[in-house]
């Protein structure tokens, strides 16, 4: 089955053909932070103008990389939420219409569903079941997963996620967005020590998180130690590490507790704060003492990308499910309501 995977939730257009028997034939990403940079977040307006600008040309590209034309598709996956609506409607109604007039099955794709399967797509994938952390810019949870559409949510943010977390945390040291990724590389030259950050709710049963105390504790530090407003090149490396170590000790912990909570041995990681380099470090090391493994995508397919959204779609429309031809975006979608896969051929319909 030849499939088109479109993502568009939020400020990545992504764009991937997958074969369920040869994998990912080609993907292409365009990101758009250069059009965010300058109002500091994501403008959904101007997103959901660029997707519009972009997904066609990054259609035919992919196709093209992939040697195949629309003709040659047996389906098309689109992210359908949670999400930006605007910025999903442009993925929905052009994966919707195309796949009308090629009269081929469409199917709407939960992009954390996508975050999720994305381990699939490398070489050493898990088998089922295992315990999934999901660290994005929107969602930070610990799933325990039994199958596809099997998800038991054992623990979430009760305030921001860790990616927002993040990208807050850098905003407040004047770094450029999306700050995550910028906090961590200048955390490298830190030292994890200087400051004393908590690790929220590690001292309480439970699996839930919250990362707006550790956000004051950096905004503490930010202004003690800014001096006429201006803060010092090392002192932003000294809370970047603090402030890097604390999360990714607050997950590690987390983690270890799902995992033994669960019995389960094998542990995924995946969404965009998944590609950090710390995080991975700990995480590895933390599910090898515990005699098990840890499993992630590569980086690029941490953060949003339409080859997720290709092998998550691809598993429903094999399994039989398909898109109703009315066009539903779900802007906010707990994943734990979407249906199994195994002996399910229902109709998705219209999930909005
Ligand atoms: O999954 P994703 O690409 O988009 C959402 O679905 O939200 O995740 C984006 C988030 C942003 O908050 C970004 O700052 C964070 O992932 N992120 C990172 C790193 N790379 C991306 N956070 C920490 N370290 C990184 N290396
Ligand atoms: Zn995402």
């Amino acid at each position: 089955m030849l499939i088109l995977g479109l993502e568009t939730s939020c400020d990545e257009t992504g764009v991937a053909v997958f074969d369920s028997e040869r994998g990912l034939l080609s993907h292409r990403l365009y990101s758009q932070i250069a059009v965010h940079a300058e109002y500091g977040g994501v403008v959904p307006e101007l997103a959901s103008r660029d997707h519009v600008r972009k997904a066609l040309p990054l259609i035919n590209e992919a196709l093209a990389d992939a040697g195949h034309t629309v003709h040659d598709l047996d389906g098309i996956a689109y992210t359908q939420g949670p999400g930006l609506v605007g910025a999903l409607l442009v993925g929905a109604s052009l994966g919707r219409s195309l796949a009308w007039g090629l009269d081929i099955p469409a199917v709407g794709v939960h992009h954390m569903e996508g975050h999720l399967l994305a381990p699939m797509l490398e070489e050493n994938r898990p088998d089922f079941p295992f315990v999934a952390l999901l660290v994005s810019g929107g969602h930070t949870q610990l799933v325990q997963v039994a199958g596809i559409g099997e998800y038991t949510l054992l623990g979430e943010s009760l305030d921001d996620a860790a990616g927002e977390a993040f990208d807050k945390a850098a905003k407040m040291m004047g770094l450029p967005y999306p700050g995550g990724p910028e906090l961590s590389k200048l955390a490298e030259q830190g030292d994890d020590k200087r400051f004393i950050f908590p690790r929220p709710m590690t001292n309480r049963p439970g699996l839930d998180f919250s990362f707006s105390g550790l956000k004051t504790a950096a905004r503490t530090a930010i202004l003690e130690q800014a001096v006429d407003g201006v803060l010092a090149q090392q002192t932003k490396a000294d809370i970047s590490a603090c402030f890097q170590a604390a999360v990714v000790d607050t997950l590690a912990i987390k983690c270890k507790r799902a995992l033994k909570q669960t019995g389960l041995k094998n542990l995924v990681i995946a969404g965009g704060v998944g590609a950090n380099t710390l995080l991975r470090q700990q995480l590895t090391e933390m599910t090898q003492k515990l005699g098990g493994q840890v499993f992630y995508p590569r980086p690029e397919f941490c953060t949003d990308n339409g080859a997720m959204i290709a092998y998550a779609g691809c598993q429903r429309l094999m399994a039989g499910q398909t898109a109703g031809l009315s066009l539903g975006v779900v802007p906010r979608w707990p994943m734990t309501e979407l249906s199994p896969i195994k002996g399910n051929n229902e109709d998705q319909g219209d999930l909005s």
